[in-house]
Order: structure tokens, then sequence, then C-alpha cells
């Protein structure tokens, strides 16, 4: 059996309930109930400070206190370790994408590959399909890659690690308007392949209604209104969004 047959279609990819989350003393995450279905793309939106990176970073077990509970895939994992649910199938581009700038684009692939073993060699031709860029800069260090080519290598780093859940914290934040039409380009194809559900925090809107099926804003720790991305209106934005 295949790993990703062992998926379920039926139930949430990710499930979270009544989730608090905390730095010190300051309490950052009020409650958050959220839903994740299988193969599909939910944008996280807020202005702000409201707590999105906090919850990605509560999602992956990154948070230095939360209660509440997070399952994926059926299975209670807010107990584990951030490794651990790496292993199980999530996979964090953190905000300001942290690739290797002192390594090469290959030696920054290198290091996923050497997680995800062969799985992860295997899918290397996809992400040079997804980012021809990541193929053409093989040889250079990663710190001279412009901003937004540096985003391609950590969400093509990231994939090759064969998540389940890819949880992109603004992946447009600060690079020009033809790469993060790439960087939709390669969310609908990822999505189009199946098997792949994405969370996407996004201050570009017309990039996060555009590439998301559903979406959640959060407001001072709190779901403020959840729907369908076909109904975040002019309307939803200027109540909620801006600033
Ligand atoms: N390490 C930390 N220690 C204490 N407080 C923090 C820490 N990191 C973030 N915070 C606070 O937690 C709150 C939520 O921050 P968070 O980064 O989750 O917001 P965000 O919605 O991702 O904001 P942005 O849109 O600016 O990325 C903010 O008030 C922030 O000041
Ligand atoms: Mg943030």
């Amino acid at each position: 059996m295949s790993e990703d047959s062992q998926i379920s279609t039926k139930q949430p990819l990710l499930s979270i309930e009544n989730l608090k989350a905390s730095y010190d003393e300051s309490i950052i995450l009020r409650g958050i109930d959220m839903v994740v279905k299988p193969n599909s793309v939910v944008a996280l939106l807020g202005r702000n400070g409201v707590g999105k990176t906090s919850l990605l970073r509560s999602i992956m077990g990154l948070m230095p206190k939360t209660e509440g509970s997070i399952c994926f895939n059926g299975e209670p994992i807010q107990e584990l370790r951030s490794d651990q649910r790496a292993r199980l199938g999530l996979g964090y581009v953190p905000q300001g994408r942290d690739i290797f700038p002192n390594l090469t684009v290959q030696e920054n692939l290198e290091v996923s590959v050497s997680i995800a073993g062969q799985a992860g060699r295997d899918r290397l031709e996809e992400v040079y399909e997804l980012f021809p860029v990541i193929k053409e800069m093989l040889g250079r260090k990663g710190g001279v890659l412009s901003g937004g080519q540096q985003q391609q290598l950590a969400i093509g780093r990231a994939l090759l690690t064969n998540p389940k859940l890819l949880i992109l914290d603004e992946p447009t934040e600060g690079i020009q308007p033809s790469i993060i039409d790439q960087i939709e380009d390669a969310i609908h194809l990822l999505k189009q392949q199946g098997n792949l559900s994405i969370i996407l925090v996004e201050q570009y809107l017309d990039f996060a209604k555009a590439a998301s099926d559903e979406f959640y804003i959060l407001d001072r720790g709190s779901v403020v209104l959840a729907g369908e991305s076909d109904d975040l209106t002019s309307g939803v934005i200027d109540k909620y969004l801006t600033v």
C-alpha cells in the first residue's frame, strides 16, 4: 500500500478544536476551531499581529504553550514534537523563508532529500518543472537568489518531504508580481495532482482568493469569519481586513 492511500478522503485532513496558545503571559490564540479538508486550499487571513503565524506554529508544535486538540488524518497530534509532525506529513514554509544562504541551491535541496530519502529524490523533477528557475540556479548560493527565487526554493524544498499538508506563511511577501503568478500556478497544479492540502497565510487578497477554496479570518486570536473563498467580497474585505 502506498503512503498516499492511507489518507482518508472522508474525514478532515486537519481538524482543530478550541486551540489556545500563549507566549509567556500573553494569550495569543483564544479558542480556534478550524478544518482543512483533503485536497483543498485554505486561506488564513487577518490583519498584522492577529495570530496567523502563531496558529501555524501551533499546528507545527512550535509554540511554547498550547491547549485544545489538533487532529491530523484522524490522529491527535497535539502532544507530538514538531519533527514527529513533519514526519506524519506536515510541511512548513515559515514567513521570511528559511533557506540556507551559504549552501548552494542543490545543497539546499539535498538537505530535504536526506530527510525524505528516495521518495524525496523521486520528486526532484517535479519540483524543477514547477519552478524551472530552481534547476537553472542549482550551483548558485541560496543567499544570492532574489526573494522570489528563495521563496520558490523554500516551497520546492518542502515538497521534497512529500507533505500531505503544506503550510505557507505569506509566500508572496516582498516578491515581484511575475513570481507571485508562478507561485499561484504552482498551487493550482499541486492541487490538481491531488493528495495535498495547503494552508496559505496571505496579505495579498487577490492571490489568496484565486488560490484558495475556503478562508478563515482571524482577529485578535479568534476566528471572526470563515467560508468559501468565492464569498470573499469587497464588503468582507473592508470590514475585516482593510487597515
Ligand atoms: N516570540 C514571541 N513572544 C511574545 N509575543 C509574540 C512572539 N511572537 C509573536 N508575538 C505576538 O503574538 C501576536 C501574534 O503574532 P503573530 O506573529 O502570530 O501574528 P501574525 O498574524 O502572523 O502577524 P503578521 O501579519 O505581522 O505576520 C502579536 O501580538 C505578536 O506581537
Ligand atoms: Mg505572521
